[in-house]
Formats: C-alpha cells, sequence, structure tokens
C-alpha cells in the first residue's frame, strides 16, 4: 500500500550526533496528507532530527530528501514552513501587530517581484483568517495568549503556501482549550488544503487522536508506534 504513497519527506540511514550518537542509521519515509506525531525522551534528539530535516544541521552520514531532492543540494525550502518551539514568555521586545509578524515572510518576494502592498496585505490576512484570527490582525502580539501567538506564527508559515508544515512543541505553554482549537486548525489544514504536517510533541495524550502515524525516537532509531492509518489520504 505505501508503494502508492507520494513520499514527501524520505530520511535515508542518517545518522548524526554532537559527541556521541542521538540518531544512527535510522530510515523514515513521510507522505504527502500524513498528519504525523513524533515523540521520545527529553534529549533523545526530536528537535535536533527536525533541524536535520530542515537543513540546518548536516547529517554525519545518510541523506535526507524533501520531494526527491536532497535538503542539501536546495537553494530555498520554501515548500516546507516551520514554526519552531516558543520560549516560556516569547515577547517581542517591541510592540508588533499580527499583521506585520506574518508579512515578515513575504520579505524576500517583495524584493524580487515588486508585487503591490495591497496584495502583500491579502496574501497575510488570508494567512491570519485560515488559523481564525481576522479580527486580531491589529492587535498587540506582546498581549496575546500562548494558543494566539503560536497560531500567528503558523500564519507566518502558511503565508508561503508551503505543502508540509513542520512544529517542534506547539502546545508548550497553551491552555487545553487552545490547544483543541490549535490541533482543530492542524487538522483542517492537514485534510481541507492537503498539507502534510509533522509535530515533535511531549503530549502524545492529548495530540495522538489527530496524528494518522507516529514515531518514537529511541535507541537512535525512528520507530513506528502502533497501526498506521492511512484511512484518510486519498489512494
Ligand atoms: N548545539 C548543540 N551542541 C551540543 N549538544 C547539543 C546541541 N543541541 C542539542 N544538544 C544535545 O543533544 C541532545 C538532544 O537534543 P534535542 O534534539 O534538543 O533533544 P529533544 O528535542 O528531544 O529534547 C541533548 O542531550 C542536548 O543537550
Ligand atoms: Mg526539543
Amino acid at each position: 500500500m505505501r508503494d502508492k504513497l507520494e513520499k514527501v519527506i524520505e530520511i535515508k540511514d542518517l545518522s548524526f550526533g554532537y559527541d556521541k550518537f542521538l540518531i544512527n542509521k535510522a530510515n523514515l519515509e513521510i507522505y504527502k496528507g500524513d498528519f504525523l506525531g513524533i515523540i521520545g525522551a527529553n534529549g533523545s534528539g526530536k528537535s535536533t532530527l527536525l533541524k536535520l530535516i530542515l537543513g540546518e544541521l548536516k547529517p554525519k552520514s545518510g541523506s535526507v530528501k524533501i520531494n526527491n531532492i536532497a535538503v542539501c543540494s536546495k537553494s530555498d525550502l520554501r515548500e516546507i514552513g516551520y514554526v519552531k518551539q516558543l520560549n516560556m514568555e516569547n515577547q517581542i521586545a517591541f510592540p508588533i501587530t499580527p499583521l506585520e509578524i506574518v508579512k515578515l515572510n513575504l520579505y524576500d518576494e517583495m524584493k524580487i517581484f515588486k508585487i503591490p502592498r495591497s496584495e502583500h496585505k491579502n496574501k497575510a490576512l488570508n494567512a491570519l483568517a485560515s488559523v481564525r484570527l481576522s479580527d486580531r490582525y491589529n492587535y498587540n502580539f506582546n498581549t496575546m495568549s500562548g494558543g494566539e501567538k503560536q497560531r500567528v506564527l503558523i500564519a507566518k508559515a502558511l503565508v508561503n503556501n508551503p505543502d508540509i508544515l513542520i512544529f517542534d512543541e506547539p502546545t508548550a505553554g497553551v491552555d487545553y482549550d487552545s490547544k483543541e482549537v490549535l490541533f482543530n486548525i492542524l487538522q483542517h489544514l492537514n485534510k481541507n488544503h492537503n498539507i502534510t504536517i509533522v509535530v515533535v510533541t511531549h503530549e502524545l495524550e492529548f495530540s495522538k487522536k489527530y496524528f494518522n502515524r507516529i514515531i518514537e525516537i529511541e535507541n537512535e532509531e525512528l520507530n513506528e508506534l502502533e497501526e498506521v492509518n492511512y484511512e484518510h489520504l486519498s489512494i
């Protein structure tokens, strides 16, 4: 069955460690439409694995391919939206609005194509609408709740129309109801916009109902847990 699925991320014989190995000859294929959870003990290498996928770290050996092209040979990774782990406070030192934050990611495009300002504003507003923050685009980001800040950062990642979204601990510092809102938004993006989603989390009890696959980093390997559910994928 897996033969028919489109690979969007392919990890092959991947090894990496800072002093000792965290990941040793690990393999993983992530398919278009997956909503994949990654779990593992503190310090097992979850954030490190994401940095390897994003090309921020270079493997000791093995490879990571995104849409069939080695990450190390790509000039940009526009097809991936990355929402990194928030720090506890997540304050920005000056007043800034969600609209301004989302527009930060359009900077490259502005330089190259000279798209009219109104079009940029519309793109940013559309991204904020897809995380249900249309009514708050002009708020002070610093006064927003943890869950709302996280949604602003998702909109920032979405504004370039990525086909993969990657999250590192998106529910850290977010209260229970806001976690539900957050994951419902991710589920909508996954099902209705066909965005592949990869989430590192230590809150498996809360989030497992959303995932179709769960991978655990253990003994320097990437092990798949439980029954895999491909029902929602159109194959
Ligand atoms: N830049 C670094 N240099 C050296 N060691 C690091 C660095 N980043 C992380 N580590 C170590 O690598 C291990 C895995 O870190 P990390 O990937 O952040 O784990 P996780 O996200 O699973 O908690 C930890 O022991 C951490 O201290
Ligand atoms: Mg981490």
